[in-house]
């Protein structure tokens, strides 16, 4: 029997994080109380960059294996003005996602009911992405380094590792996701006339993972060709699948041409069930809005939805999914979609409509 008691680790972390993450929590606990379907309880962890400028580093002793307990992470923003990014990136955020084997970054993007697309025939429905990154290796795997260093002769190198493991998991979870999609349809996204290394193993795995997923359409895309189509013909994609750089960039690109970075969300998923997998909205910590009461709580809604779905509460994901649209839908949106609201307003208006809804 599926159990519908979870515990939720939160980390709001930094910059707009904490304010996007309350609003998440409220919109969970009316969700839970309203649907009476399911039970959340919610652990605090306030590990930041506050925490690194204090105690230098970012996770606790013994942290890891605490956050293990938990069925999910809601995880908010990393990163300061004052901490280098790639101190603060590789000290919380990687620094959970590798060792909890979340290997797969899921981004969905759609143009929402109420909001516009910047491109200018797309309406809603004409936009509906998921992209998939590799969130392990690759690109990110942090291999390389610096020789002598400031001197002219400086040497840098950043290895790109793609085991054939790695990749293969990554792309039949992405077939896995193309076949639970209407379109059943999947891009595969690589660089194979320049890096004819990884990227061409890439295509060589990809077509005979393709083999056990007959009913799903694929097509394969080189990166710098991928803008262009995502940008003239967002309606020829569904499900896209790449590595943890390519699949980064575009799914900014996915973003921003989805409306706004302050309303996608992004899972970092470990799969196998093993490890809890962590939930996050993809814009980062935001100081130049921090603390104004403007940040647009709508990513880290989706990104709780998100989440629901993977805990396996399909109904209570779909239905704040419905609230949250109907709430755009009314014209209640922040700065970042053309609105006036402040995160109160969007936030107290979605719990409205929950309460309302059932
Ligand atoms: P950012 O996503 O924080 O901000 C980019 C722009 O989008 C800013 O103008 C910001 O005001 C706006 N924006 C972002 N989220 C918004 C929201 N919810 N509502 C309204 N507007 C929103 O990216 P940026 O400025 O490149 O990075 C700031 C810091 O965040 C850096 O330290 C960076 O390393 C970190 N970062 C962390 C991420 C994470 O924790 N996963 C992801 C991206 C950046
Ligand atoms: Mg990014």
């Amino acid at each position: 029997p599926q159990k519908h008691d979870y515990s939720i680790a939160c980390m709001p972390a930094d910059g707009i994080g904490p304010e996007v993450i309350a609003a998440g929590v409220e919109v969970l606990k009316a969700l839970s109380e309203a649907s009476g379907d399911f039970k959340l309880s919610f652990q605090d962890y306030d590990w930041s960059s506050e925490t690194y400028k204090k105690l230098g580093k970012y996770i606790p002793d013994g942290g890891l294996e605490d956050l293990r307990r938990h069925d999910a992470i809601l995880f908010g923003a990393v990163g300061a003005p004052d901490v280098p990014d790639h101190i603060s990136l590789w000290g919380l955020r990687l620094a959970i996602c590798q060792p909890l084997q979340q290997f797969a970054n899921v981004r969905p993007t759609k143009i929402l009911q109420g909001t516009e697309s910047p491109l200018r025939k797309a309406k809603t429905g004409d936009l509906d992405w998921v992209i998939v990154r590799e969130n392990s290796e690759g690109e990110y795997a942090g291999q390389g380094g610096r020789s002598h260093q400031g001197q002219p002769w400086e040497v840098a190198t950043e290895v790109s590792i793609f085991t054939r493991h790695g990749v293969e998991r990554l792309i039949r979870f992405a077939y896995e996701i193309a076949q639970s999609r209407a379109k059943k349809h999947i891009t595969v996204v690589t660089k194979s006339n320049a890096q004819r290394n990884g990227m061409v193993m890439w295509d060589e795995v990809a077509a005979i993972v393709a083999k056990e997923f007959p009913d799903v359409k694929t097509d394969k895309m080189l990166v710098d060709a991928m803008t262009c189509r995502m940008v003239l013909q967002p309606e020829s994609l569904d499900t896209i699948v790449a590595t943890n750089l390519h699949a980064d960039i575009l799914s900014d690109l996915a973003a921003a041409l989805a409306g706004s970075i302050g309303i996608a969300p992004t899972s970092n998923l470990d799969p196998t069930r093993k490890n809890p997998s962590m939930f996050e909205p993809i814009h980062g910590s935001a100081f130049d809005i921090t603390g104004k009461g403007v940040a647009n709580p709508v990513g880290t809604f989706w990104t709780a939805s998100e989440m629901m779905r993977w805990l396996g509460e399909e109904q209570a994901a779909d239905r704040l999914m419905e609230c949250v649209e109907k709430v755009c839908g009314r014209g209640v949106l922040t700065r970042d979609l053309g609105g006036t609201a402040g995160t109160k307003e969007v936030t107290d208006a979605v719990v409205a409509e929950i309460r309302s809804s059932y």
